[in-house]
């Protein structure tokens, strides 16, 4: 029998020489060509199962790996679930924490002290010629009656600071300040720049006040003050780690 896959044999068989049941057979393909790749009409070969499965795995692996670790597909980074607003620390209506004299003062007198910065500085060092210093001056350190007058009613003329000669006119502070800003601000000036003296009272600025009162409007000088002011202003005296109420500066009292 001839070879029923050549060409030749596929032609029509016009004088039916062939078998026709043996053609068809060979048309279906012996088994070898069964196992043979089919190649498709349009050329392309048919893609391997293993292919198939492999990507499939890929693809599989590459998701899960997306959906666990990214944040990809994951609200859980925008939406914690139970997520209650922590409360704020203090009650809004709630006292104020109590804070000690000395920290109270300083911090409400360095406020205050804004009005003396342009002339006296930052530092407290003044300027050379001009401004006196205010940090190591003997009438910040020393008596709070003089300091007091000094800065309730300004000071003009020649005066003495730390070792040099100054003959020049500070206006008075005293009319915008009360007793507590008095006190605080006396306070800062005593207790910064490495100054180390006692801290004031508002008892003791509240007394200062009414002495000044007393002495009329103009400025002090040098010579009054150390005739007239050369001393401690009366007063209670407040230990500096005192707890005061932040809004009414009244102590409060610890329990030990
Ligand atoms: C416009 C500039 C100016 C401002 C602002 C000013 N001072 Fe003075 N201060 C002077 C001058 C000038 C003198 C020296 C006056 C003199 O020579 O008699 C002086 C002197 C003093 C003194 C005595 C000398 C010394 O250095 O210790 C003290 C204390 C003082 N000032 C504190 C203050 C405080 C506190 C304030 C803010 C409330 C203030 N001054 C604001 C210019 C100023």
């Amino acid at each position: 029998m001839s070879d029923p896959s050549s060409s030749s044999d596929l032609r029509p068989d016009l004088d039916e020489s062939i078998n026709v049941k043996d053609a068809h057979g060979a048309l279906r393909g012996d088994l070898a060509a069964g196992r043979e790749k089919t190649v498709r009409e349009n050329g392309m070969e048919a893609v391997s199962l293993w292919l198939v499965l492999i990507s499939a795995i890929v693809v599989l692996a590459a998701g899960a790996v997306m959906g666990q670790g990214g944040s990809f597909f994951g609200y859980s980074e925008l939406v914690k679930e139970g997520y209650m607003r922590t409360p704020s620390p203090v009650p809004q209506d709630a006292p104020k924490l109590p804070i000690a004299a000395l920290s109270l003062f300083q911090k409400e007198g360095k406020k205050v002290y804004g009005a003396c910065v342009a002339c006296h500085q930052n530092s407290g060092l003044g300027q050379t010629g001009q401004f006196p210093p205010l940090a190591g001056s003997e009438w910040v350190l020393g008596n709070t009656e003089a300091l007091s007058m000094i800065i309730h009613n300004g000071v003009a003329g020649k005066i003495e600071v730390a070792g040099t000669q100054y003959n020049g006119n500070m206006s008075a502070f005293g009319a915008n300040l009360n007793a507590k800003e008095l006190a605080a601000l006396m306070t800062y000036i005593r207790t910064s720049w490495g100054n180390d003296a006692s801290i004031v009272s508002p008892s003791m600025a509240a007394n200062a006040l009414e002495i000044s009162k007393k002495r009329g409007g103009s400025q002090t000088s040098a010579e009054e003050l150390k005739k007239s002011h050369d001393k401690m202003l009366p007063g209670d005296i407040l230990p500096p780690d005192t707890m005061l109420d932040p809004e009414t500066w009244e102590p409060i009292a610890t329990e030990k």
